[in-house]
């Protein structure tokens, strides 16, 4: 993604070479911040504080967080320790668990000497590799745009509905769910996103709506429960959504609401995908209803809301009773039979466990 027309990530290496920096999306869109983490707390701090967000990004991000971990103690107990401290700070991506286990698998086992170089070098490909399956799910996922453009007769302009933010913002570039919007755009397909705002955080509004402005990829700001009215006036030609795990039966975990858009789209054949890296397959879980933890937050980011005055500064409000409760259940699953595809950086599977299985024969 270009940043004021300079090509950039949402994670890299200080210029000093050892500390990483990152963009501040809980600022977002009202300021454009860089943090620079210097230490395993400070990565957890990020993750868990969603200074940085998205499966893709909690991934990296942690694998970074080892690197700076180990950099300042690379021994056994110290290892162990970090996967711990980083496992612990948010329970749904399982791309957090599997860039741990990665670490563990690749740099762990090596003498204590090579460890931080190792994890710094397998944290860059982390990155790399990231970078790369989203551009080939762009690719996969740019051919169902192309089929459903050249089914309207080429006019008009092809509807895409969005949820929450799996864009450039939730992984290191290109984002998931977006990877296809951006291909399709530069490929001269006309597209119009349909943004749902996404509460409670409002991912959507905060920070879909300024990665596709920012691109000039033309989109509407929705609340979240107008998607199936949409739908059920023709206004909806796709739906296509990120994942923080996928199981290996195809069930898919995402934000909060993308459930209901699943049945709404269901009900009016509206085709429903959603864009994966490999990474966020849970490949050890089938049941995603019954197996997946849900993330239960504060419940201040439901009675509260923040956005920016007319002067321009930045206030919380409470938009509650005094003393309401509110519930924070972040996200939802979706079960595989109202999932008409998954787009992989392999290509675009069904969402169930021979579909899975066909395209990562290596992973079973
Ligand atoms: O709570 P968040 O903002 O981390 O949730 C993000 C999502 O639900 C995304 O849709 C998902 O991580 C896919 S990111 C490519």
């Amino acid at each position: 993604m270009n940043v004021n027309g300079t090509p950039t990530r949402t994670i890299w290496l200080n210029n000093n070479g050892w500390a990483v920096d990152i963009i501040d999306q809980t600022k977002m869109p009202h300021a454009y911040e860089i943090v620079t983490m210097e230490t395993l707390d400070d990565a957890c701090v990020a993750i868990k504080d969603m200074l940085v967000r998205g499966a893709p990004l909690i991934g990296a991000t942690a694998a970074y967080g080892m690197a700076l971990a180990l950099r300042n103690d690379a021994s056994t107990n110290a290892c162990d320790a970090a996967y711990e401290a980083l496992y612990a700070t948010r329970p749904t991506a399982v791309n957090l668990r599997w860039a741990l286990d990665e670490m563990k698998a690749k740099v762990f086992p090596l003498p204590e000497a090579e460890r931080e170089a190792a994890a710094y070098k397998l944290a860059a490909e982390i990155c790399d590799d990231d970078v790369a399956q989203n551009s080939a799910i762009g690719d996969h996922g740019l051919k169902i745009i192309e089929q459903l453009w050249e089914k309207k007769g080429k006019q008009g302009v092809i509807n895409i509905l969005a949820h929450c933010n799996a864009g450039w913002l939730a992984t290191v570039d290109w984002g998931t769910a977006t990877a296809p919007m951006y291909k399709a755009f530069e490929a001269g397909i006309p597209i119009h996103v349909w943004v749902d705002e996404t509460r409670p955080r409002n991912q959507g509004a905060s920070l879909t709506a300024w990665e596709l402005g920012n691109h000039g990829i033309p989109h509407t700001l929705i609340v979240d429960n107008a998607g199936g009215h949409l739908m059920q006036h023709g206004l909806v030609d796709l739906c296509i959504v990120g994942t923080d795990r996928t199981t290996a039966s195809g069930d898919v975990c995402n934000k909060i609401g993308t459930y209901l858009k699943a049945l709404a789209a269901h009900d009016n054949g509206v085709p429903f995908y959603v864009g994966l890296p490999s990474p966020t397959i849970d490949w050890t879980v089938d049941d995603g209803v019954k197996e997946i933890p849900i993330e239960e937050r504060d419940q201040t980011e439901v009675t509260q809301m923040t956005g920016r005055l007319p002067d321009g500064s930045v206030a919380t409000v409470t938009i509650t009773p005094e003393g309401c409760k509110a519930g924070n259940f972040a996200f939802d699953v979706t079960p595989a039979k109202y999932v008409t595809g998954l787009i992989t950086e392999r290509g675009i599977a069904p969402a169930t466990k021979d579909g899975l299985a066909a395209l990562f024969p290596d992973k079973n």
